[in-house]
């Protein structure tokens, strides 16, 4: 019988895999590694993990024999099937109070399932969200643990001493029960904030004729101030980045992009929700109108646009237009992902600590910046903050950009630039500070041509059918709501 020597097991030893073992093994703790194809496991320990600690196993019974009690798995293999079928390997092996950790992308449904069905058999289930790339898993991912609280106590002291750090607290803490973490790591997701850098690019590039060298400048002194983080940080250093014949390596890349799905179930758990998620409902929509690659080649040819095509105003006035609009819509887009998770935790009764959020992707993750500190000091000031927008930091920022933002937009829509991430935010956020929208009119058609109803405003609660025509029956449909 093998000795119990290992604090934490992980299994699945592709690059992520193999990066959080050596960061955990760099922070102290021994881990067992198991892969299923086990010549990994040996390949591994020949290698990169030559003179740690580290231990291996052949067999998901080895691992669990080497597993100090209670025992702590980590799962990083392929989200789905992969995972059910680990835990159904380790159940036998475990006992009460062992932990099974999934830190791979699942969809949170999943996560809760596996919580309570787990719960059941006496065994802790963590649905951990993890991001930061393989760079964050070796030197400080962000990680957001959700699933059975009575795991966190165990797995605390390992997942807080890997994970990132920001202004010396880590970017890791107890996210919410059974699908709370895998479902804040969907809603983090970088599609809005990439695909508004990606507008501005387009703007610069097509509208103001820049060059790439010129961009990176401008993301240089961006990245210096509110805009400061990692993903302004790379863009800077893509525009930069020069292909064998002198010209930027982007501009040689195919323009269609591609997903895993994080973005999309965001949207479509927004629909579900009946929260205005647009951002990245329209970063998801974005990415697939790139694909449609020979589609928009063969309208490029026949679809009017306009005859001016470039900008004739101040550049350098414009370029600070863009930053700020830029500033503006990110604003709004955090503004929608906070409003989703504050209706998802009312439907799911997981008492989310927004504060905590916000430093959890304050560093190590894909949108970590210094803007979500002032998201995190915002939540402190008021746990109870109605809407990220009406802090007051965020309330004058946003009242500070909004003329560069719908410059911007309204230049955008002249040249014929498409920016339909930037324009849905100033759609929102021009949406959400009417008290009054066009939703009366809507209403009367409603009850018009299907008898509906409608609220009167002078009188609440009274729903009420109008015989529009005079020629309709007095009938109401009766009321259903999607
Ligand atoms: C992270 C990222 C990451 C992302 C994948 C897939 O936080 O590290 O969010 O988990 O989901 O890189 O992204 P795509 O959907 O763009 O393929």
């Amino acid at each position: 019988m093998a000795e119990a020597v290992a604090d934490i097991g992980l299994i699945g030893l592709a690059v992520m895999g193999q990066n959080l073992i050596l960061n955990m093994n760099d922070h102290g703790f021994t881990v067992c590694a198991y892969n299923r194809t086990t010549s990994k496991v040996d390949a591994f320990l020949e290698n990169e993990a030559k003179g740690t600690n580290i231990v291996g196993a052949h067999s998901v019974q080895e691992l669990c024999a080497k597993l100090k009690r209670p025992r702590k798995v980590v799962l990083l293999v392929k989200a789905g099937s992969a995972v059910d079928a680990f835990i159904d390997q380790l159940l036998p092996y475990m006992e009460e109070g062992d932990i099974i950790i999934d830190g791979g992308n699942s969809h949170f449904p999943d996560s809760i399932r596996r919580t309570e069905e787990l719960q059941k058999k006496g065994i802790l289930f963590v649905g951990s969200g993890v991001s930061g790339g393989e760079e964050g898993a070796r030197y400080g991912p962000s990680l957001m643990p959700g699933g059975n609280p009575a795991a966190w106590e165990s797995i605390k002291p390992i997942f807080q001493a890997i994970a990132a750090k920001a202004d010396g607290e880590p970017c890791c803490d107890w996210v919410g029960e059974t699908g709370a973490g895998h479902y804040v790591k969907m809603v983090h997701n970088e599609y809005g904030d990439m695909q508004l850098i990606s507008e501005v690019y387009q703007i610069m590039h097509e509208g103001l004729d820049l060059t790439h060298d010129e961009m990176a400048e401008v993301f240089t002194e961006w990245n210096k101030g509110d805009l400061d983080s990692f993903l302004i940080e790379i863009t800077r250093d893509i525009l930069k980045y020069k292909d064998e014949d002198g010209s930027a390596l982007v501009t040689k890349i195919r323009d269609t992009a591609g997903q895993k799905g994080t973005g999309k179930w965001t949207g479509i758990d927004s629909l579900d929700r009946g929260i205005p998620v647009t951002l990245i409902g329209e970063a998801v929509y974005a990415r697939c109108l790139s694909s449609l690659k020979d589609e928009r080649v063969r309208a490029s040819k026949i679809l009017e646009g306009p005859k001016n095509k470039k900008y004739s105003g101040d550049k350098k006035a414009f370029v600070d237009q863009l930053g700020q609009a830029l500033y503006a819509a990110k604003i709004v887009s955090y503004a929608q992902g906070f409003m989703l998770m504050r209706q998802a935790a009312k439907d799911n009764n997981w008492k989310l600590n927004n504060a905590g959020i916000a430093l959890m992707w304050r560093g190590g993750c894909i949108i970590r910046s210094a803007f979500l500190g002032k998201i995190k000091d915002a939540y402190t000031n008021n746990p109870e903050l109605e809407n990220l927008l009406f802090d007051p930091f965020f309330q004058e920022a946003t009242a500070k950009a909004q003329d560069a933002w719908r410059n911007v937009i309204a230049q955008a829509v002249i040249l014929g630039i498409p920016t339909p991430a930037l324009s849905t935010a100033l759609n929102f956020y021009d949406g959400l500070r009417h008290e009054m929208l066009p939703a009366n009119l809507l209403q009367a058609q409603r009850d018009y041509f299907g008898a509906h109803t409608y609220e009167r405003l002078d009188a609440p609660g009274t729903w009420v059918h109008t015989n529009w025509t005079g020629k309709g029956g007095r009938v109401a449909a009766s009321t259903y709501d999607a």
